[in-house]
């Protein structure tokens, strides 16, 4: 087996997985004002942007030739209902028009969801402590519609409610837009890697925790199960999360559907990796590299990443 690795040409040669800057789908967090570019403290790099700090970031990611973007949103207030996730001045709204203003051939992926805009930090409307799924529906369908009026090239639904890909294929075709794709969060575990997520985008749950509508991390065979479900219902794509922590959910996914598979390296993971790196113990440039490539290899075709730009940079 050694011949094979004995130099470097040989080595790339025979590699059975690749990695491309198209791959990439950079993760932002975008926030009212001007000139904002507020440090998020857990995840080392990443920034609060407001809609001009954001069109300045992505003419970066744009150049590099990273795949594209994915929207997260802090809104000014926040409500019982949610109402900064589907207002037309919503701040992903804002900002995608911005975006699609300044760069228009930039992917632009939205993601949809509530925790971020409801005052209880949960991902639906809340009734006697528990969040309801059906009328959570209408909220997202509503959002899906404004970012897509908005301009978004995807929708990315991540609140695991039951039912939402095909609410939202229904609302974006009859407000015209069957021609925009849903990119589902299908497979989204109730992970403890969210953590740093949460202070980015202000949206910790202020009571209980998202088990009810989240997947168990000991399950597998639900997983498929979800998938399928969002295949049935229109989505144009799939997409587990976290990664590296379920990279054999990623492999059966990818052994079991055709439909592009993609997945979330998510804040935890990230963060993990930089405390490591900061304190010495694993080199920067091999581990951004290497947890990459395993995601890659277990069978995603794109990967939701906070070290795209990094991994593009190494990749030059
Ligand atoms: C929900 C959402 C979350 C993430 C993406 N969309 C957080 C959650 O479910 O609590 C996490 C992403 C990350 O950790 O990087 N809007």
């Amino acid at each position: 087996m050694r011949r094979l690795r004995a130099s470097d040409a040989l080595r790339k040669l025979v590699r059975e997985t690749s990695l491309e800057p198209t791959d990439f789908i950079l993760p932002l967090f975008t926030c009212p004002g001007e000139g904002v570019r507020r440090p998020i403290s857990s995840m080392p790099g990443n920034y609060q942007l407001s809609p001009d700090e954001l069109v300045k970031e992505c003419e970066e990611a744009y150049r590099l030739g990273i795949g594209g973007v994915i929207l997260f949103g802090i809104p000014e207030t926040k409500d019982e209902i949610a109402s900064g996730a589907y207002a037309d001045d919503g701040i992903v709204q804002q900002a995608t028009r911005a975006l699609k203003r300044a760069l228009p051939k930039f992917l632009v992926m939205t993601d949809v969801c509530n925790c971020e805009y409801t005052s209880h930090g949960h991902c639906g409307l809340v009734v006697d402590g528990e969040v309801q799924n059906d009328p959570t529906l209408e909220w997202l369908a509503k959002t899906s519609v404004s970012h897509a009026r908005a301009g978004a090239d995807l929708i990315a639904p991540s609140d695991m409610m039951d039912g939402r890909v095909g609410a939202i294929r229904k609302a974006l075709d009859a407000a015209g837009f069957s021609n925009t794709p849903i990119v589902s969060y299908a497979a989204k575990y109730a992970s403890v890697f969210y953590g740093p997520f949460r202070e980015a985008a202000e949206s910790t749950p202020q009571f209980g925790d998202r088990r009810s509508y989240q997947m168990d991390p000991a399950n597998a065979r639900e997983a498929l199960r979800e998938i399928e479900l969002d295949i049935q219902e229109g989505a144009d794509m799939i997409m587990v999360k976290p990664a590296m922590p379920y990279l054999d959910i990623i492999r059966q996914a990818r052994d079991r559907f055709r439909t592009p598979l993609g997945a979330y390296q998510v804040s935890g993971e990230f963060s993990m990796l930089m405390a490591a790196i900061h304190n010495g113990w694993l080199d920067r440039d091999r581990a951004i590299l290497e947890s990459l490539t395993a995601i890659r290899r277990a069978g995603a075709d794109f990967i939701l990443t906070y070290f795209a730009k990094d991994a593009t940079r190494l990749l030059a």
